[in-house]
Parts: C-alpha cells; structure tokens; sequence
C-alpha cells in the first residue's frame, strides 16, 4: 500500500497535489512519500515479528538520499552499503555504524580503511583474496576486522539475468563447494573476526522457492561450521523480495517472507540480518514528468515526456515496466508509446501501452521509482541531474537540488594548452 492517490480527480503524494510539486520544482521531478516510506519499514519489521532481534540494513543503493536514509534510520533501520560513497551517507544521515554492514566484490582498501573507521558492525567478505588484504590492514592498525563470509548458494533465484547474483557463475560471493575449508582458512587470519555468513541471490524476485532454497543450503553450512569448531553468531540474509510493478501483480509479502525465514531458520542461534532495498522504497516514489508534445505515430501516438533514460534507466536497462498515469486523467484511455527526448530508440519508456490518454503539457507519474530510480540517473545527452522531493502530510521539501547542465559543466576545466 502506498500513499499515492486521486483525490478530487488529482493525484496527491499524501496531502499534496502532485501539480503544486510541478508548478514549485518543475519537472521532471522524483516524489517520495515519507508515510509511504515508513508503512514500508513497519510492514516489513512486522513481517519478521517471530526472528528475535534481526538487524533490518536497508539497501542503500536503491535510494541513497539522505533525507529518506533519515527516514528510515528513525525507524530503528541501519544500512547495507557497497561503496565508501554510500558508507558516508548512512553515517551522515544518523544510521549507527553497528547497524552499519558493508557488501560488495572490489571494496578498495581506503573503503576498508573507512569502514574500520567507523566501526561497522561487519564487512561482508566476497573473496579469500578480500579476506587476506583485510586481515593484512587490520592486523597493521591492531584491529580485528568483523566480519562475515558472502556465500554464492548457485541458486536460479528467477529473476532478470542482470540481477541475479546467487548463480555459481555470477561474480558475488565464494562458491558453496568449498566453503568450509574457505572459512577454516580465513578464521585463522590475525586481522579478521570472522563470526558468520551471508547471502544475496538476486533482486525483485517473485517467488520464495529460490530464497527458501538458498536459506536451507546456509543453514546446512552454518551446522557444519559449527561442527568444525567455529563460532557462527551471524547470518545476513540479503535482500530481494519483489514489488509489484503493475497494479494488478501479486508478490510475496513481508509477512509470507518472514513466516518462511522463521520457519527454516527455527534453531539456527544467529542473529539474522536482513538488506531489503526496493520493497522498502520502490513504491514509495513516483517521477513525475511532463509531456513535451504528443508526435503522430504509425500506430500509436507518442507522448514525448520531459524524462528520460538517464533519469530513470530501468526501461531501457532491464525492459522494466513502470505504470504511467496522468495526475488528471480526462477519463479517456488509448494507446501509446512514452518516450524521452534522448537520441536512442531505447530511451522508451512504455511501448503499445493502453493508459490513461495525455495531451501536451499534462502532467503523469511514472510509479514505483523510488528505488533504483534517481540513484541509477546520469546526465547522458547533458541532461543534468533530475531533483528529489520528499512530501510529508501537506508539506514537501526539496531534498535534492536539481543538478543544472551548466552546473556540470562548470566542472570541466579546459587546459589552457587547447587555447
Ligand atoms: N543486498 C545486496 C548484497 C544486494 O546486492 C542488493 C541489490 C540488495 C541487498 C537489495 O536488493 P533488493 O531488496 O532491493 O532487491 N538496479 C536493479 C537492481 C539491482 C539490485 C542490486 N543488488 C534494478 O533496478 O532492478
């Protein structure tokens, strides 16, 4: 549920018409929802109400902004994060470094250096060869390193093949064959506290199965740990669980997904720590843009909008569908093509799609943007960098300035050698 509704035939973001958001800011323009952001937190802790005292690390790489990391950290929420980038957000915007864990194949050693630090609860380790630089870095600062071994279960978690992540040929973690002696030999390097196990398999999955799946395999590993002497005081259990993208969708919910992690995870003495991002986010934001003109089509007109690929990336990424609804349907539906002004036949962003019928100047909202939205823009076709909005009750704030084109190009000095 999220709190994005027509009211008086307008859609507001809570108690705010999204027109007012236009007329203020200008478009096109991110709006996030902070009672939207905050059932999602809710709902999702809820969903987990049987695990004793889980870590919920929101994925900060679904929305990075500072204010809705703010959001969430006064939801008791910590951070995974994969960069020093990201790192210095969750601490900037108030999220404890013990409820701080950080994942990712190629952590540089000045992010490891940061991450010591600031003390974070646990780096995830992807590789030996991480393991060894780490230990080697925190053994030179008298430092043990907390951390937790990233394992790659080789599950099809049956999602896009660009975010899938648990499948042994995927670049994540160390392959499950093998992991054992992996941890036998990383448990005994100087630097490292090694006190557990994690898993990802992927994102936007829409099924249980491969998590439940993956889940059982670590349990089976964390039994035989143990039974080689180790101590295992820490699982992460990742992230993943999908969101619906179109109105009519059915996806598991935190509940579903709480109730399978307690039952197959019953006796496993751990603490669990979970790292969901778009269920969190994804439909706590729209992009709300404007249509520049509506340009005759041999089948279908196209609604040439003011967003575009580099604002929104998933379309033309990953071929990901997005709902697109006028903020004053007219009650007229059509068929159409929405696309961006960018010079690339995939800056599309729906195709033949029966939606609510726009003319030039209107306002729509492209839904469920509120992860892996605004953090994926670039300012390809020297676009800038859209701004963020986030409305609480009958207030908004500007949360993130537009980033002009010009501002970006008042960042490329040209040497006085080409005068
Ligand atoms: N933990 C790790 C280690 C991850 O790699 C990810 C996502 C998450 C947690 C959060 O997953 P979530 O709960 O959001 O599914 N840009 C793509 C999604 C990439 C996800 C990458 N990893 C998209 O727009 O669909």
């Amino acid at each position: 549920m999220d709190h994005f509704e027509y009211r008086g035939g307008v859609l507001h973001a809570e108690d705010v018409p999204l027109h007012d958001i236009a007329r203020e800011v200008d478009t096109p323009v991110y709006v996030y929802s902070r009672a939207t952001l905050e059932r999602h937190a809710q709902v999702f802790a809820a969903g987990l109400d049987q695990v004793d005292d889980p870590l919920i690390a929101f994925a900060v790489k679904a929305n990075p902004n500072l204010a809705v990391l703010r959001v969430l950290a006064r939801q008791g929420y910590g951070a995974d994060v994969v960069s020093g980038g990201e790192l210095a957000r969750a601490l900037a915007a108030g999220m404890p470094p013990e409820r701080i864990v950080f994942s990712g194949v190629g952590k540089t050693r000045s992010e490891m250096v940061a991450a010591l630090d600031a003390g974070i609860r646990q780096l995830n380790i992807e590789s030996e060869e991480e393991g060894a630089e780490l230990s080697d870095l925190a053994a030179a600062r008298g430092q043990r390193a907390r951390c937790v071994l990233r394992i790659n279960p080789d599950i099809d978690a049956g999602t896009h093949d660009k975010i899938t992540t648990g499948k042994a040929d995927n670049k994540f973690g160390v392959p499950i064959a093998g992991a054992r002696e992996m941890y036998d030999a990383l448990a005994g390097l100087e630097g490292l506290a090694l006190t557990g196990v994690a898993v990802h398999i992927g994102s936007q999955l829409a099924l249980l199965d491969p998590l439940e799946a993956a889940f059982e395999k670590i349990g089976a590993l964390v039994a035989e740990l143990r039974a080689a002497g180790h101590t295992v005081d820490t699982v992460d259990l990742g992230g993943g669980l999908g969101v619906p993208y179109k109105a009519d969708e059915h996806y598991p919910s935190p509940a579903e997904y709480g109730a399978m992690v307690a039952r197959v995870t019953a006796g496993w003495n751990v603490q669990l720590v979970f790292e969901p991002g778009r269920v969190i986010a994804g439909n706590a934001g729209v992009l709300l843009t404007r249509v520049i003109r509506v340009k005759r089509g041999v089948q279908y007109p196209f609604y040439v909008v003011d967003a575009a690929m580099n604002d929104l990336a998933r379309p033309a990424m990953y071929g990901a569908w997005h709902d697109i609804i006028a903020v004053e349907p007219s009650g007229e539906c059509t068929t159409a093509n929405v696309v961006g002004p960018i010079c690339e036949t995939g800056d599309t962003f729906a195709t033949g799609r029966a939606m609510d019928a726009l003319a030039s100047g209107d306002l729509a909202a492209i839904r469920t943007a509120g992860a892996y939205g605004a953090t994926m823009a670039s300012s390809y076709n020297s676009r800038g960098f859209v701004p963020e909005v986030l409305v609480d009750g009958d207030k908004f704030a500007v949360v993130a300035e537009r980033l002009s084109a010009a501002a970006i190009m008042d960042e490329e000095p040209i040497p006085d050698w080409l005068d």
